[in-house]
């Protein structure tokens, strides 16, 4: 319930360029910026719509505008990466950063950055973070911006282990998750394996 991993044939072809270890920073932007289209074109799919009259060259119809105000949640660094590609869909959307690192010891969620504004502005909530791995990271997000009054909140990723994923539904059950893959595991230093390595140096050439 409430976990979408992407079958569509496209995601698929350009997932596998994404994992390659050859794929270097630059194909390896443009393939997230790719894939992160697929998946909130897959993500938004009940987003309710406005009717209202627009008018054409031959007449006057009724036509249809994106009925919510959408905020786009990327969690730095990785995360930035789906922000154009999201908001070149969206163009609407507000953009609030979240900053968290995972401690390399703990693996868990240390954030530092965060200027949410003191009431929220929107009524879907997208976190963008390219992995799932421990779930540590997800549910910190979705705690803040529970606690800031988000009401509706989706999570959107290109890879997860289904240890993240058990974690996420267990702490925020309502919270949908939009991914490209499921993958089989973590490894012992928390890294998703088959995965990609780390997608914020792999952007970033760091
Ligand atoms: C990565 C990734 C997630 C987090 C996932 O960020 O972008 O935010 O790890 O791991 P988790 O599910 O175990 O919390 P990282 O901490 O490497 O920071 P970075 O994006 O700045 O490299
Ligand atoms: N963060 C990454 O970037 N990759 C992983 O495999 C796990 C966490």
């Amino acid at each position: 319930m409430g976990l979408h991993v992407s079958s569509h044939p496209l995601v698929l072809h350009k997932l596998a360029l994404l994992r390659r270890v050859e794929s270097e920073p630059k194909k390896f932007r443009e393939l997230v910026r790719e894939i992160s289209q697929f998946l909130v074109y897959e993500a938004t799919a009940d987003m309710p719509l406005a009717p209202y009259t627009i008018q054409t060259p031959l007449g006057s119809m009724e036509g249809h505008a994106i009925g919510a105000r959408i905020g786009l949640i990327p969690i730095l660094r990785a995360g930035l990466g789906m922000v154009e590609p999201v908001i070149d869909l969206l163009p609407t959307a507000h953009v609030w950063h979240l900053g968290l690192y995972r401690d390399h010891n703990s693996l868990e969620p240390v954030t530092y950055y965060n200027k949410l504004p003191a009431q929220p502005d929107i009524d879907v909530c997208l976190i963008l973070d390219p992995m799932l791995a421990t779930g540590g990271s997800a549910v910190a997000a979705v705690d803040i911006l529970k606690a800031w009054g988000a009401a509706k909140i989706k999570f959107l990723g290109l890879i997860a282990a289904p240890e993240g994923v058990e974690r996420l539904q267990n702490a925020h059950p309502d919270v949908e998750i939009h991914l490209a893959a499921l993958d089989e595991r973590l490894n012992e230093q928390g890294y998703i394996v088959p995965g990609l390595g780390d997608a914020g140096d792999r952007q970033f050439g760091t």
